[in-house]
C-alpha cells in the first residue's frame, strides 16, 4: 500500500485504532493530522495493550516514522506524559516528527472551555474539556494563537505570552468572575520546560511529507474522531472543532487528497455517540444497555458511557460521501451476536416526509424518526470466524444490508478485539 487513509464515518470511537494498527506494518510513515488529546485509541502491540491519544500508532514500531502534522492541537504536557508512559514500558520511540505549524493548548484554553460549557447549561456541547475547541478558536481568530514554532523559540514565546495572557484574563473574568487570573511568567516557565523536550522533534512536516511523496514512501493517514463530528459537515454545533472527516487530511497535513490512493471508512456495526446532540437511532432501553455492556462502550479519554443505538445508514452513507471513502471496515460485529433481531436505519421521517438525506441542522435531525429494516439475528459466537464464508448467513445478510445502504464494499470485518479476530473480505 502506498498512500492510505483511515477515517471514521460515524460520531467517533469506530475502533479505527485496530485498523490503523493492522495497516501500520505496511507503511513507512504514519500521520496524525487533526484533533488533540480529545481522541483516544487502543492499540495492541507484541501482546500488550497501549492507549494512545496524541501519538500516532507508528510510535510503537521500529522503522516507522510518526508525524504529528499541522492540523493537530497539542497540549505539550499531555504529549510528554504520553511519551513517558510509553517509554516507561520499554518502548523506544524511534522517530517522532512534530509540525512547527501545530497550535498549542494552554491552561487558559481549558478554563475558557469550562466557562463556555457551563454557560450553555443543558445545551452544553458535552466536550472532552481538553481545551480543543478554544485552541482551534484562537487558531481561527489568529490574534491569540501560539504555534509550536513559537513555543520552541524562547524570546518569541515570552513576547507572545505577555501579549496574550492579560487579554485572556479579561475575557475569562467576563465569562466567569470567579476564574482566577493566569500569570504569563508562570506559564512561560512551565512551557519553556516542555519546549526544551519537544524541540528536537519539531520540523516543517508538510515539507517532509512532500519529500516522502516524491520518494514514493508509503504513508498512512490516521483519522481521529469521526465524519459526523466534522466542524463543517457534522451535526453542528455538536461537533469537534476540526475537519474530522476525510476532508481534513489536506488542510491538516498539507498533502492533497489526490495523493491518497486508498481511503478506508471505518464504521461500527451499530451507532455510538458521546456528548450532546441528536442521535436518531439511540436506544434508551435494554437493547441499548446490552450493546453498551457487550461493546464496553465507555469513553477511552473521559470514561463517559457512550450512547448506543442501531446502525444508522442515512448518517453513515453521508459520512462516506463527505469523506470520499473507497470501502468499509465494519467493526465490533460480534457485539450484536446475542440479539434475536438487528435493525438498520435506512431512511428518516422528518415532518411526515421520508428522506435519505442527512439534515444540515441539528434541530431537523432531532425531529428525525428512523425507518428501520429489521433482519434476523445470528445468535452465534462469531469471534472465531476468519473467513467470510464461515460467518452465519444472517450475519452476512446484515453486512450486505450495510454495504447496499452505504453504497460501499465491505473489505474488512472485525469480530473481536484482537488483531487476528479479523475477516479480510
Ligand atoms: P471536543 O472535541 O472536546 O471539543 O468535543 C466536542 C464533541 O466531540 C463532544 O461531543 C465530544 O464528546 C466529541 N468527541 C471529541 N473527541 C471524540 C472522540 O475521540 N470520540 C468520540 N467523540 C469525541
Amino acid at each position: 500500500m502506498a498512500v492510505t487513509a483511515v477515517v471514521g464515518l460515524q460520531w467517533g470511537d469506530e475502533a479505527k485504532g485496530k485498523i490503523v494498527d493492522l495497516l501500520t506494518d505496511q507503511h513507512e510513515i504514519v500521520v496524525r493530522y487533526l484533533g488533540g488529546n480529545n481522541a483516544g485509541h487502543t492499540v495492541m502491540f507484541q501482546g500488550q495493550t497501549y492507549k494512545l491519544s496524541l501519538l500516532p500508532a507508528g510510535v510503537l514500531r521500529p522503522g516507522v516514522t510518526s508525524v504529528i502534522s499541522n492540523g493537530v492541537v497539542i497540549n505539550p504536557k499531555a504529549l510528554l506524559q504520553e511519551i513517558e508512559s510509553i517509554r516507561s514500558r520499554d518502548v523506544v520511540i524511534h522517530r517522532l516528527l512534530i509540525s512547527d505549524r501545530a497550535h498549542i493548548i494552554f491552561p487558559y484554553h481549558m478554563a475558557e472551555e469550562a466557562a463556555l460549557e457551563k454557560g450553555r447549561g443543558d445545551q452544553a456541547i458535552g466536550t472532552t474539556m481538553r481545551g480543543i475547541g478554544t485552541c482551534y478558536r484562537d487558531k481561527a481568530g489568529r490574534t491569540h494563537a501560539i504555534r509550536m514554532g513559537e513555543l520552541v523559540r524562547p524570546e518569541l514565546l515570552r513576547q507572545r505570552l505577555h501579549e496574550v495572557v492579560p487579554q485572556k484574563n479579561l475575557v475569562l473574568h467576563a465569562l466567569d468572575p470567579e476564574c482566577p487570573p493566569f500569570d504569563a511568567d508562570a506559564i512561560l516557565s512551565e512551557y519553556s520546560g516542555y519546549a526544551d523536550q519537544l524541540r528536537p522533534h519539531v520540523i516543517d512536516t508538510s515539507a517532509y511529507l512532500h519529500r516522502a511523496l516524491a520518494d514514493r514512501k508509503s504513508i498512512l493517514f490516521e483519522g481521529a474522531q469521526g465524519s459526523l463530528l466534522d466542524i463543517d459537515h457534522g451535526t453542528f454545533p455538536y461537533v469537534t472543532s476540526s475537519n474530522s472527516s476525510g476532508c481534513g487530511i489536506h488542510p491538516g497535513s498539507g498533502v492533497p487528497e489526490r495523493a491518497i490512493e486508498k481511503m478506508i471508512g471505518v464504521v461500527k456495526a451499530y451507532t455510538t455517540r458521546v456528548g450532546g446532540g441528536p442521535c436518531p437511532t439511540e436506544l434508551l432501553d435494554d437493547i441499548g444497555q446490552h450493546i453498551r455492556d457487550e461493546g464496553r462502550e465507555y469513553g477511552t479519554v473521559t470514561g463517559r458511557p457512550r450512547r448506543c443505538g442501531w446502525f444508522d445508514a442515512v448518517a453513515t452513507s453521508y459520512g462516506a460521501r463527505i469523506s470520499g471513502v473507497d470501502c468499509l471496515a465494519v467493526m465490533l460485529l460480534d457485539v450484536l451476536s446475542k440479539l434475536d433481531e438487528v435493525k438498520v436505519c435506512e431512511a428518516y421521517e422528518i415532518g411526515g416526509e421520508r428522506t435519505t438525506d442527512f439534515p444540515s441542522h441539528a434541530v431537523d435531525l432531532a425531529r428525525a424518526t428512523p425507518v428501520y429494516r429489521t433482519l434476523p439475528g445470528w445468535k452465534k459466537d462469531i469471534q472465531g470466524v476468519r473467513k467470510l464464508k464461515d460467518l452465519p448467513t444472517a450475519a452476512r445478510a446484515y453486512l450486505d444490508a450495510i454495504a447496499e445502504l452505504v453504497d460501499r464494499r465491505v473489505e474488512i470485518v472485525s469480530v473481536g478485539p484482537d488483531r487476528d479476530q479479523t475477516v479480510i473480505v
